[in-house]
């Protein structure tokens, strides 16, 4: 049903192994805005096929409320990926909203996905498309991610796979997704920034990976502030208490969404009344680029559930 899900939020991504039948059971009450049932790298290979009809089990059986619900299939380089497909998208209501690829590598991996889902919903008279999540955690994935961004209309987020990177990329550290104080600025900035521009360009959510020292919330705090602040839509979560974080870090403040409207307010009546481009608000000069940075918090504000302030009378 991607139609029901490109727009919602993805403040948090909670990660559920699809071997644990108790950690699926639970998945649906942690206040995620999105959940992946995964069936990459946190399930063992040996479980990997008893995983899918759990996956499907989970998807089926539980009440999913609002949330966004997507499987992570295993990448096109294994040999599991069209039997994930095929038996979780065959078994899966239509609560299923995405499938989740990780490792991309280019464009022609989305579209064998997109093809192949394309088949499965004709054969089994799904009445919803399936979306499709990216994961760009390789150096070709990288280089290639604009192309990878514009593969399909089904796609919706573009993500970040920080532990893959720094393996892809051969850094010399052995925790993923963290800050490295020895490096004097942020290592990953220039892939950040270069995701965010692919994703944006084609219209994408675009989501920050896992942190993965579960227990260090205030350093997951930090450094999702830095995903935040460029413009990313959310982060993963591998725990519960991460989820949290992540809700609070990726919606804006109360100060910062009633600015914004306030911001609207100003400028509609400086083009309709006054019918001038740019005027002072306070002690700044505003203009249609205000109103569109403004029109960003309002909508975000509002995915998160914030209303909008009363006026002191
Ligand atoms: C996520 O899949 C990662 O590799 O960071
Ligand atoms: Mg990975």
């Amino acid at each position: 049903m991607s139609e029901r899900t490109r727009d919602l939020p993805r403040r948090s991504c909670l990660s559920v192994p699809g071997s644990s039948e108790k950690m699926l059971g639970k998945a649906p009450g942690l206040g995620a805005d999105m959940v992946f049932l995964d069936l990459e790298d946190s399930v063992a290979p040996l479980e990997k096929e008893a995983a899918r009809q759990n996956v499907v089990k989970a998807i089926n059986g539980n009440d999913w409320g609002d949330t966004v619900l997507c499987v992570r299939v295993n990448a096109w380089d294994t040999k599991w990926t069209y039997r994930d497909v095929i038996e979780v998208v065959e078994g899966a209501s239509e609560r299923l909203d995405e499938l989740m690829l990780p490792k991309v590598q280019s464009a022609a991996e989305v579209v064998a996905l997109d093809l192949l889902l394309s088949q499965i919903e004709e054969t089994t008279d799904r009445q919803g498309r399936v979306g499709i999540e990216a994961q760009i955690e390789t150096t070709r994935g990288l280089i290639d991610v604009e192309e990878i961004c514009a593969a399909s209309d089904r796609l919706e987020t573009i993500i970040f796979g920080p532990a893959d990177f720094a393996a892809s990329m051969e850094m010399p550290v052995l925790t993923g997704g963290v800050q490295i104080p020895e490096y004097p600025g942020d290592h990953f900035h220039y892939v950040f920034s270069k995701i965010l521009m692919a994703g944006r360009a084609n219209g994408l959510q675009v989501i920050d990976g896992p942190y993965l020292k579960i227990r260090d919330l205030d350093g997951l705090r930090d450094y999702a502030n830095r995903t935040k602040i460029l413009g990313y839509d959310g982060k993963w979560a591998l725990h519960p208490d991460q989820v949290k974080v992540m809700n609070e870090v990726y919606s804006p403040t109360q100060e910062q969404y009633d600015h914004a409207w306030d911001i609207l307010e100003a400028y509609e009546h400086a083009t309709g009344t006054e019918r001038r481009g740019a005027v002072m608000f306070g002690d700044e000069m505003i203009d249609e680029a205000s109103r569109k940075m403004a029109t960003k918090f309002v909508r975000r504000g509002g995915r998160a559930g914030l209303s909008r302030s009363p006026k002191d009378a």
